[in-house]
């Protein structure tokens, strides 16, 4: 009898079920119970929480709710406490921020307890790498929100609209800013028409807390201004940044300030002039304090020298650190090489003492399937974030040494590489809008598991919202069980079995070509520099795999503190997931498991690909909760991502097998390609 119940609530659910095409993110559930707000202030900030209030309200019908802007000093920053019925901020931002927490925790059936709630980092900043034609440096859901093209700078209701819908989903998870184009920074970006542009982009982000920042072209002065140099020590070039800052506040008097993308990949910067990182930032930094902006200045330096990539942005920084203004924060990559499937931590986090720095992670999966793969990013940053680098002793995690609980630094912040565009579901597949979400959710507080922020996104995303006339309890537990659970394990499973597939026990950056997408070993044109080939980073040959990284190495492992460091050199203490990261081993290396290196590398690219095809098998069982729209198009995306995976294994097990000269373990399945056809398709694709 349960049986037919239940099977009947099934079906009218499925009868209620929507189409769906995903652009309402996380925020699709309406509220249908009156609610009486208090707020005794207005504002367009205030107006817009108790809106928000009135259009979701969950909670017990005819509550009152009070919406109070009162300093409290448990208080910190955007933070705000919290109860079922009031809401308490020092600023009017973190009044909208208890809101939406609110109305989370009511659809999401978390308890609403008496609390303060305040935010990990201070600035909770997603960097687009958009360009000013409209086009995306890394971007796989359409072009830009923001740009459009340069013949074609008038803002339209639909661009006002779009952003509206843009910063209402930023703040609903805790994201208070925005860079609004690439880090290689076009200087045109500062010229008056674009700054209209980007006036017109910040009055609509403001109420909703954003503030927006630049990337800038170093060269500016000199490309765009007319001057002769753009020598960050030359008078005439201090004046001139100083009066465009000027001319930047007079249009947006709350702009955040610059992200800077200097002497680094062919990027100019203060080193095209013989003067050091700390020079460049500390000028803008100058020009910009009297109003409160800050310079975010970015690491990710490194040059084709015989120097490990990986040393490289240490070297670089570790010499300066003590030598910034107070509002400059350097802006490090999560790892050192460039946000590959798995890196160990930057160095840099944690050794820099009297510096503030701030973690750039990649929401956009440029180098994770693209917006094809369904890859949740959330544990691949909470591992980054728990990284323990041992610079003030135990319990010095990454986390910790950014978020100002070890560093007295002046300003916090983190930064994630977006993953927008314009295409209707915002991310190019429904389920990487998790990553988005994710991102703004470890940003407000690194300390969330993601388990949480699965089960939160799942709820939010795919939920019907029909409970109370759909049966109560008995459906929501049948929805739990049969979708919640098996839709939350396969995501916490995603970014593993991507590292499985492509790069598994450490290896990485081993693309087809500056794609970024298929598998490409092999990949090491004459014509190409070095550190941009894969070979460069798998060093394949017939003694072995792997990149020595350890003192008889490129030592890189001398850039992390001990007691980690000798962790990581000691084979049997060095996890086996960072093992080809730091060394390189003998194809017959014995693994902890008993197995010879060469079969447990077999093992794992097989593994990856039976993870995927675990995953259709899930999604295929699902299709009844699901609206139609969406279910299709993640199950064709699932199927490409099935066939990329495997892909993935033959091209990378066929190549490796020439130099191991060692049989594919004969209990897993066999490669379905050659390898002579893989590389003929990638050498036309090219
Ligand atoms: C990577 C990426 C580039 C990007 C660069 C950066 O190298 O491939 O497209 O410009 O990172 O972060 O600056």
């Amino acid at each position: 009898m349960k049986k037919v119940i239940t099977y009947l609530f099934l079906f009218l659910f499925a009868l209620t079920l929507k189409a769906e095409n995903g652009h309402n993110l996380w925020l699709r559930a309406k509220g249908n119970n009156p609610v009486h707000v208090v707020c005794t202030k207005k504002s367009a900030t205030l107006n817009l929480a108790v809106l928000e209030l009135n259009q979701g309200w969950r909670g017990k019908d005819g509550t009152t709710v009070t919406l109070t802007v009162k300093p409290d000093k448990l208080i910190i920053g955007d933070g705000f406490k919290l109860s079922q019925s009031a809401i308490q901020a020092n600023t009017e931002t973190g009044v909208l921020y208890g809101v939406y927490e609110l109305l989370r925790r009511q659809q999401t059936g978390e308890t609403i307890k008496d609390e303060i709630i305040n935010p990990s980092y201070e600035r909770r900043i997603l960097n687009h790498w958009d360009n000013m034609n409209g086009s995306i440096e890394r971007g796989y859901a359409g072009k830009s929100i923001f740009w459009r093209n340069q013949d074609s700078l008038a803002v339209t209701d639909a661009d006002r609209q779009l952003w509206q819908e843009y910063a209402r989903a930023n703040a609903s998870i805790g994201i208070n800013g925005s860079v609004l184009n690439n880090v290689n920074a076009s200087p045109l970006v500062l010229t008056s028409g674009n700054l209209a542009r980007v006036k017109a982009v910040a009055d609509v982000l403001r109420p909703y807390g954003i503030k927006t920042y630049l990337s800038i072209n170093f060269s500016s002065p000199k490309m765009t201004g007319g001057l002769e140099t753009s020598d960050p020590l030359d008078p005439k070039v201090i004046k001139w940044w100083n009066e465009k800052v000027k001319e930047i506040y007079s249009l947006i008097p709350d702009f955040g300030g610059f992200l800077v993308k200097a002497s680094s990949e062919g990027q100019p910067g203060p080193q095209d002039f013989g003067r050091t990182h700390a020079d460049g930032a500390n000028m803008l930094a100058d020009a910009l304090n009297p109003f409160g902006g800050i310079v975010m200045w970015r690491a990710f330096v490194y040059s084709p020298t015989d120097e490990d990539r990986a040393k490289q942005a240490y070297n670089e920084f570790i010499n300066l650190d003590g030598k910034f203004r107070d509002n400059v924060i350097i802006q490090v990559k999560n790892g050192p090489i460039d946000f590959q499937p798995r890196e160990p931590f930057s160095p840099l986090f944690g050794a820099m003492k009297k510096t503030s720095v701030m973690p750039e992670l990649q929401v956009t999966q440029e180098y994770l399937g693209q917006s094809v793969h369904m890859t949740f990013l959330s544990t691949m940053w909470e591992e980054f974030y728990k990284s323990e680098t041992y610079q003030e002793g135990a319990g010095s995690t990454v986390a910790r040494c950014t978020d100002g609980s070890i560093f007295p630094q002046k300003h916090t912040a983190v930064a994630g590489v977006s993953n927008i565009g314009l295409d209707t579901n915002w991310c190019g597949h429904h389920f990487l809008q998790a990553n988005w979400y994710a991102f703004g959710r470890l940003a407000w507080n690194n300390n969330l598991t993601s388990e949480q922020i699965a089960d939160e996104w799942i709820k939010l995303t795919f939920y019907q919202f029909l409970d109370e006339e759909k049966g109560g309890a008995s459906f929501v537990n049948e929805w739990n069980v049969k979708f919640l659970a098996p839709v939350k394990q396969m995501m916490l499973g995603t970014r593993e079995a991507a590292v499985n597939y492509m790069m598994p026990l450490g290896l990485h950056h081993i693309f087809s070509s500056n794609e970024h997408y298929g598998p490409g070993p092999w990949y090491g044109p004459a014509r190409v520099r070095k550190d941009w080939t894969s070979l460069y980073y798998h060093k394949a040959d017939s003694l072995g795999i792997g990149f020595n990284r350890t003192s008889s190495g490129s030592n890189a492992l001398s850039q992390y503190e001990e007691p980690l460091r000798s962790h990581l050199s000691n084979l049997e203490t060095c996890p086996e997931i960072y093992l080809l990261w730091f060394h390189h081993l003998p194809w017959n290396y014995k693994m902890k498991n008993g197995r010879p290196l060469w079969d447990e590398i077999c093992y794992h690219y097989d593994q990856g690909v039976q993870q995927v095809r675990g995953f259709q098998k899930t999604w295929d069982k699902l299709e009844f909760f699901v609206d139609d729209e969406r279910f299709v198009q993640v199950q064709s995306k699932l199927r490409d991502q099935s066939l990329n995976a495997q892909l993935w294994k033959d091209a990378c097990l066929l190549y490796f097998q020439q130099f191991s000269k060692m049989p594919i373990p004969f209990d897993i399945e066999r490669p379905v390609h050659n390898l002579d056809d893989i590389l003929k398709n990638e050498i036309r694709r090219r």
